[in-house]
């Protein structure tokens, strides 16, 4: 491989809603503070939760120390907290301050934080422009690109939203060092997914990059995020509202993985855990409908092990089968009755198969394996 460049820019081609996506080893300050000197100063608006505050704090002094006003909005962590009523808290925060249709949000934090702020960025005033400093895996590759903001329902998950993209993605290496270890392999299970559903050559390249990418060593995981963003900027700029079709790709391993969240009702899984185990078991569907081969599923599964990724696998076992299926209805019940899954064709493909019968879910569902 090439030397590692310091920083790379990947940008989201949407015409007039076009962004750039940074992903650096710099601190989180050197990027602000790029940002900075480009602009007039106004007001900004920082959203984060308590875990991702050490972050958060001395951002908001880098832009006070530049002459902006600045507004907290601090909330507890956790996905619970990711509702309308955070969300009413904020915009009553707001109220309180000065805060025009110039003003600036700015998400730092995890895809909880960033779905909330890009939300009230989406609504407050009719629309602010707001700025995402993702700092967990999981958002930095998937939820920081692409606009999907929301909340959630006591009835289900992301169920009040919008397309509201951001103005720019500051992705700063640096603020991994603090993500507990559970929530980074969390996230890796999702640049898996990448590898899986759209590029061979990357699967393969996380492969062989496995130490170094557990160690949290800048030179994987620079390539390795950039990578996750160019694939997922692709098919947001195909795809930006999913009207054609090209971002259900992403959802691979996620109609399992869903059904298991919803059925363990939040509390057990983490989302990359449960996506883990969903694209076994998409793969295993597919073996068994003859469209793959088991011996690209133990590659998948093997790369899973080495990340900690299985323990899912060898604790969910056939006495959650009908429990998994019923919360999976809902998913049908939104496709007009039919399942539609996304289903490897090979490694760094998948295609949408709909029509699939319920004795062969239950039948991989099952299984062990
Ligand atoms: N909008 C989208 O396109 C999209 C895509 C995928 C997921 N999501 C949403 O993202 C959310 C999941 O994202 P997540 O896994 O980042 O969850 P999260 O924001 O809850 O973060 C996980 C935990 O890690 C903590 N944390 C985050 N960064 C940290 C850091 N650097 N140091 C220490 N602690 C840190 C958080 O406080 C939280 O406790 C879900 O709500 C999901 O619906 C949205
Ligand atoms: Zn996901």
């Amino acid at each position: 491989m090439s030397p590692m460049p310091s920083e790379l820019v990947i940008p989201v081609a949407l015409g007039d809603r076009a962004y750039d996506v940074v992903v650096s080893p710099r601190p989180l300050l050197a990027l602000a503070e790029d940002f900075l000197q480009t602009q007039p100063t106004g007001s900004a608006v920082f959203v984060f939760d308590s875990n991702t505050h050490v972050w958060a704090e001395p951002l908001l002094q880098t832009f006070q120390a530049a002459g902006w006003s600045t507004i907290p909005f601090v909330f507890p962590p956790g996905e619970e907290r990711k509702n309308l009523t955070t969300l009413h808290d904020a915009c009553r925060s707001l109220m309180h301050q000065v805060v025009d249709r110039q003003a600036i949000i700015l998400a730092v934090g995890g895809g909880v934080v960033g779905d909330l702020a890009g939300f009230l960025a989406a609504i407050y005033l009719r629309g602010l422009r707001w700025i995402v400093a993702p700092t967990s895996l999981l958002a930095m590759v998937d939820s920081s690109v692409g606009g999907k903001v929301g909340v959630n329902l006591t009835q289900g998950k992301n169920l009040v939203g919008a397309f509201h993209q951001p103005m720019a993605v500051w992705t700063s290496l640096t603020t991994l060092s603090t993500l507990p270890q559970r929530e980074y392999r969390s996230g890796l299970a999702e640049v898996v997914k990448y590898g899986m559903s759209l590029d061979g050559g990357f699967f393969e390249w996380l492969e062989n990059h496995a130490d170094a990418i557990l160690r949290r060593d800048p030179e994987a995981l620079l390539p390795m995020i950039s990578r996750s963003v160019q694939l997922k900027a692709q098919i947001v700029a195909e795809d930006e509202r999913e009207t054609t079709g090209a971002r259900l790709k992403l959802n691979f391993g996620h109609t399992f993985g869903h059904g298991l969240e919803a059925a363990t009702r939040y509390l057990d899984w983490l989302h990359g855990e449960a996506v883990a185990w969903g694209m076994i078991k998409a793969c295993r569907l597919a073996e068994r409908l003859g469209r793959f081969s088991s011996t690209e599923t133990d590659r998948l599964i093997r790369l899973l092990d080495r990340f900690g990724l299985l323990t899912v696998l060898q604790v969910v076992g056939p006495s959650w089968a009908d429990s998994v299926i019923k919360c999976m209805q809902s998913d049908k019940k939104r496709a007009a009755g039919q399942w539609r899954f996304v289903l490897p064709v090979r490694i760094g493909d998948v295609a949408i198969v709909s029509g699939v019968s319920e004795s062969d879910v239950k039948a991989v569902l099952v299984e062990t394996k």
